[in-house]
């Protein structure tokens, strides 16, 4: 395969956006000290966001120290109060359903921030007096995840309130770029994602790799304009498998993709093992990623990243462009309409 005649299809830059991954997740160390000490002493918080600003959240809520759940609706769970702290991400900031839960949000507690490039979001955090966090605009939302992500990573690391130091990922990130640009060669993502092609991916993962496999499907989805689907250990040992009974009928194109950390618990491990097994037994294809780096937190963003690219190479093998999502935007323009 010559991926540099493929190259031109990229005409939204994505791989630009890749390649500066980790120099945008850097950068955005800098940007916690906008997240003043003043919104300290929250017994939990609550991340408001939908699509590529809410996964932010995801990630976040598995490395806090601090219950920590994301809202991707136009209203708030009935716990919400004085003590949860409201953190609103919104990249356009002009998405309905966060600035939606985010004025119930700011009628309930004190306590709150958000992170945006401006839009309806930055009026309101203004007109609120509340803090907001400006991220730098010009990327989809989705290729902005560092510059949303690693701002709360920081400032919970600040707080004491993180398992693990975001500061330490950077160069294993920086190194992982390095294999998997596109004259990389060998080239594990480009390898991965020709065997992806024409087929349906489900993702799996367990512990600190679930929210990495629900981001695999949506950036296969959104970059490569395919359905893809996803699932996690071990809940689905207790259902998911049942339909593993006629996949090979009625789900012909299905592989299945085992994102693996060595932190993943022992029994899980097992599972991962004996899942194999009952695959292979039924002739349906698996693939295994494995994460790297000292900790949960450095391994769970390597296999972000490293499906982020599996996501690009699978966009330009489907001979699409990786960066539109003209469903989404035919959506929001409807729905405003309404
Ligand atoms: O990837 C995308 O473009 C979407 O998932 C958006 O992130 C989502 O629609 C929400 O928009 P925003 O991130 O601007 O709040």
């Amino acid at each position: 395969m010559d991926w540099k005649e493929l190259l031109p299809l990229d005409r939204g830059q994505m791989e630009r956006a890749l390649r500066g991954f980790p120099e945008m997740a850097e950068r955005a160390l800098g940007l916690a000290c906008r997240i003043p000490n003043g919104v300290q002493g929250f017994k939990n918080a609550v991340v408001l966001g939908m699509g590529g600003s809410a996964i932010a959240g995801d990630l976040l809520a598995r490395f806090a120290r601090v219950p920590v759940m994301t809202v991707r609706d136009y209203f708030l769970p009935a716990w919400v109060g004085p003590e949860t702290l409201l953190i609103a991400i919104s990249y356009s900031g002009e998405t309905e359903e966060t600035l939606s839960a985010f004025r119930e949000g700011l009628r309930r507690t004190k306590r709150a921030v958000a992170l945006t490039t401006g839009g309806a979001l930055a009026a309101l955090c203004e007109e609120e007096g509340v803090p907001w966090v400006p991220i730098p605009p010009g990327f989809p939302p989705r290729a902005a995840l560092p510059s949303l992500l690693f701002p709360l990573l920081a400032c919970f690391a600040r707080f004491g309130h993180l398992a693990g130091d975001p500061a330490v990922i950077i160069s294993s990130l920086k190194k992982l770029r390095d294999a998997l640009l596109p004259e990389a060669n060998p080239n594990p993502a480009q390898r991965l994602a020709e065997k992806l092609q024409g087929k349906v991916p489900v993702v799996y993962g367990a512990g600190v790799a679930v929210p990495v496999a629900y981001r695999w499907k949506t950036q296969i989805n959104e970059n490569a304009k395919q359905p893809a689907y996803w699932a996690e250990l071990p809940e689905l040992c207790h259902n998911e498998i049942v339909g593993y009974e006629l996949a090979g009928k009625v789900f012909p194109q299905g592989v299945m993709i085992f994102l693996r950390t060595s932190f993943d618990h022992p029994r899980v491990a097992k599972r991962v093992e004996i899942l194999k097994e009952v695959l292979f037994q039924r002739g349906l294809p698996f693939q295994e990623v494995w994460g790297e780096g000292p900790d949960p937190l450095s391994q769970a963003l390597w296999l972000l990243y490293f499906g982020d690219w599996v996501s690009f190479y699978l966009a330009l093998l489907n001979g699409v462009d990786p960066t539109p999502v003209a469903l989404i935007q035919e959506l929001k323009n409807r729905i405003r309409g309404c």
